[in-house]
């Protein structure tokens, strides 16, 4: 039997006596209050017969009233906040003393102007400039400002939803029905989630939507002016890639898979809400060159949302295993040195994030499992250390154990765990005990020599982590780079440089441009944007690196540009490094362009960006 940990340092509900095992969400969406009201029913299982109380997670919330069955609960209490929110208290004995009984808490909320999960766009900041829009993140804490609940991705529950709205509403769930109040004017949708999730994946957005089918299980979602750019993005690859993962993994599990492109101030590049990937329109770049976020986010179906974490200290089994899994679709639809490209582009991630923090003083946090006890925000220990040191990890015990034992170990890995949560250390003594019984002694013994758990899962910095991928496709990036690096008034450059280039060979040669010891002159950078047209790109990966390039050699002509960006993309991976660097070449522009722009960025981000400000 796996036993997981009781504990999550992320969460202030106590575990060790409850587990959710059902919720019911009734919510109404009110636009012009900016608030959602409703109530939650949770139904709930203790562990043991001496309970005394529930308590729940909250953040920023209003709690109005509380029964348990049918008995109002007066004397609730909510505790004084800290970084994790407010505890929600309610006394609670159990009457039968029987622990198979299941109690249901119903709790009525409303959520307020600060809560840090949603984000409330006024017309002006949609598309179509005549509707709000609503959307929410959850992940990685940020559920308990929706509602309260047991806010830890070790408990697990179907849910199931009611929405009212003046507007169209998407959810992590199926859509069951809708109706039409005439009373009030609201539409009701229904929603169901009949496979067990953690809070964090519980999604909601409302708003002008419009869809077009983009395969035969999937839908893409987003306002109506997108909607045709947005399908021809998605509509070639998506059904090959849930195809593609089926058969490295195992059959799609959750009946639909859609896309929700949300406004520009979305701040994550995708985010694997289940049945309803949430994205980013810097996607819809017009050249398909983005859809790798997709099959990331779907590869989540498996790692994430089928497999779960069982707190943030284990978010490399979410991030790593989903990356690795990622690379696998893209093997398989692309060949391994596609692979190898994306692990190499992967790698100079980690290296910057390993970097970032270590100018930060913060290396505790690039360790595979980094220490979020004592209240620590997982917000702040986030980058791409779960994600590329996960990465290297596993593709490190595809080298040792060969592949094709890999790709069984992978099947096996998601059968055992699915519907379940995980830590590392089950993680690794799985793996181990699977490999005796199908690998055998040699595979077994190399295995235990191979590789050194301890600085695996707690060295910080790149410890063991191999750079040796392939670098067949990386070559010309490297030899263009030499070759701006080395160039004088005579040399000349133009588009035939990088034609037939992939999107992500420029990627990498702006990466490894802005990551030279000495950043290029000024006149290099305004002739680097003339040569391949980069100011203009429509690639946000593309552009965001230019901007680096020019920054890291602080020409100030392009200063004014890129502030001016920044009120157009609300995508950390974007926003957050250029704030950096622009505020590295000119602090008070920085600070000015922040102000300027705070009230378009959700408010996850805004948080993020002022730190990175000092402000
Ligand atoms: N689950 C993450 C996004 C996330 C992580 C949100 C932690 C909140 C807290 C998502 O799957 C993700 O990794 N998105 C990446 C995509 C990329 C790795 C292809 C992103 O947003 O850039
Ligand atoms: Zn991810």
């Amino acid at each position: 039997m796996i036993v997981t940990k009781a504990t999550d340092p992320s969460s202030l509900s106590n575990l060790s006596d409850w587990r959710t095992t059902k919720f019911d969400l009734d919510l109404t969406v009110d636009f012009g209050k900016k608030i959602v009201t409703g109530t939650v029913e949770l139904a709930l299982k203790p562990t043991h017969v001496n309970v005394t109380e529930i308590v729940l997670d909250t953040s920023y919330l209003d709690i109005h009233s509380i029964r348990i069955g049918e008995e109002d609960v007066d004397d609730f209490t909510l505790d004084e906040r800290n970084t994790l929110g407010s505890a929600l208290h309610i006394p609670h004995v159990l009457r039968t003393r029987m622990v198979n009984t299941t109690v249901h808490v119903s709790i009525k909320f409303s959520t307020t102007s600060n809560c840090t999960a949603l984000q409330w766009l006024p017309p002006a900041q949609t598309s179509g400039k005549q509707h709000p829009y609503l959307f929410s993140q959850c992940q990685a804490i940020h559920a308990r400002s929706l509602f309260p609940c047991q806010d830890t991705p070790s408990v697990k529950a179907p849910y199931t939803a009611r929405v009212r709205s003046p507007l169209p509403v998407v959810m992590s769930a199926l859509r069951t029905s809708t109706s039409y109040d005439r009373d009030t004017g609201l539409t009701e949708y229904n929603f169901e989630q009949p496979l067990p999730i953690p809070s964090y994946l519980v999604a909601l957005a409302s708003g002008d939507l419009a869809s077009a089918r983009i395969g035969p299980r999937s839908t893409l979602w987003t306002e109506p002016k997108e909607l045709l750019a947005s399908k021809w993005e998605f509509e070639h690859d998506t059904e090959e890639f849930i195809r593609t993962a089926e058969s490295t993994v195992s059959n799609y599990a959750w009946q639909t898979y859609d896309i929700l492109i949300l406004p520009p101030s979305f701040p994550y590049g995708g985010m694997e809400n289940p049945n309803m990937t949430f994205a980013t329109p810097t996607l819809v770049s017009g050249d398909r060159s983005n859809v790798d976020v997709v099959a990331h986010e779907l590869a989540h179906s498996w790692s994430g949302n089928l497999v779960t974490n069982v707190s943030w200290e284990h978010f490399w089994l979410n991030e790593g295993w989903t990356v690795y899994l990622e690379r696998m679709i893209l093997r398989g639809m692309h060949g391994e040195e596609a692979r190898q490209f994306s692990a190499l582009i992967g790698y100079q991630a980690l290296v910057d994030s390993v970097d970032e923090f270590k100018e930060q003083g913060h290396m505790e946090y690039t360790r595979l499992i980094p220490d979020l006890t004592g209240c620590k925000d997982p917000d702040d220990a986030f980058s791409s250390v779960p994600y590329e040191k996960g990465f290297a990890l596993l593709y490190h015990i595809e080298k040792t154990i060969g592949m094709d034992l890999m790709d069984e170990f992978t099947k096996a890995y998601f059968a055992e765990y699915r519907l379940k949560t995980i830590d590392s250390f089950t993680f690794r003594s799985f793996l181990e005990n699977w490999v005796k019984t199908n690998g055998g002694e040699e595979v077994s013994e190399k295995l235990a020599k191979e590789i050194d758990w301890e600085d695996w899962f707690y060295a910080q910095g790149l410890a063991k982590v191999d750079p040796n991928f392939d670098t067949t496709l990386a070559q010309k990036c490297y030899a263009l780079t030499k070759k701006w690096e080395e160039a004088d008034d005579s040399t000349s450059f133009s588009k035939d440089d990088i034609k037939d280039w992939l999107p992500g060979q420029l990627v990498l040669f702006l990466d490894k441009l802005g990551a030279l010891s000495t950043p290029l002159s000024n006149s290099k950078v305004e002739k680097l944007a003339a040569a391949y047209d980069l100011r203009s790109s429509h690639n946000a990966e593309v552009l965001s690196r230019y901007y680096a390039v020019a920054l890291k050699s602080k020409w100030s002509d392009v200063y004014k540009e890129v502030a001016d960006w920044l009120g157009t993309v609300g995508r950390m991976k974007f926003v957050r490094p250029t704030y950096r660097l622009l505020r590295e070449s000119d602090k008070e522009l920085a600070v000015k362009t922040f102000e300027r722009f705070k009230d378009f960025y959700h408010p996850i981000c805004r948080e993020m960006v002022k730190k990175d400000l000092g402000l």
